[in-house]
């Protein structure tokens, strides 16, 4: 199985994007097994982002996350770690290409988190969702989506 911890950060929320941005990883096929809103902790922002803890910008980014609800969702699907990477684009939006979640939608703030591993996929799915969140289903599609 591959799991992909996706998150819109909450400048994607307020902009209104998030049908948007679920759409793309949807109509590219892979499978959605979990979803919600959430208004974040502190306790959890500083978790997720514990290996940039000692950057300068780290107090600035947990507020950031913790100013407003963020969408959560886990995406199946084989190869669906370094995939989604490339839907989502450069972590400097000025730099993510066209086509890309942050090169068509942002300028600065960079409205998506995506997990960068397997294991932190599902470091990060436990902790945004505990334990057994992911939903099993069959989508119907599956035969005209995979040889
Ligand atoms: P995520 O998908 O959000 O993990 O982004 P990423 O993997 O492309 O970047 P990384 O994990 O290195 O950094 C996590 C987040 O920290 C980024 O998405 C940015 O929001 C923020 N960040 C990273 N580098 C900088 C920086 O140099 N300055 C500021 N202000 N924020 C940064
Ligand atoms: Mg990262």
């Amino acid at each position: 199985r591959w799991y992909k911890y996706v998150m819109i950060k909450p400048d994607g929320v307020q902009r209104g994007l998030v049908g948007d941005i679920i759409s793309r990883f949807e109509r590219k096929g892979f499978k959605l097994v979990a979803l919600k809103l959430f208004q974040c902790t502190k306790e959890v922002a500083e978790e997720h982002y514990k290996d940039l803890s000692s950057k300068p910008f780290f107090p600035a980014l947990v507020e950031y996350i913790l100013s407003g609800p963020v969408v959560c969702m886990v995406w199946e699907g084989e190869g669906v770690v370094k995939s989604a990477r490339k839907l989502i684009g450069a972590t400097n939006p000025l730099e993510a290409e066209p086509g890309t979640i942050r090169g068509d939608f942002a300028v600065g703030r960079n409205v998506v988190h995506g997990s960068d591993s397997t294991e932190n996929g599902e470091r990060e799915t436990a902790l945004w969702f505990g334990k057994d969140a992911l939903v099993a289903w069959e989508p119907a599609l599956k035969p005209w989506l995979l040889e």
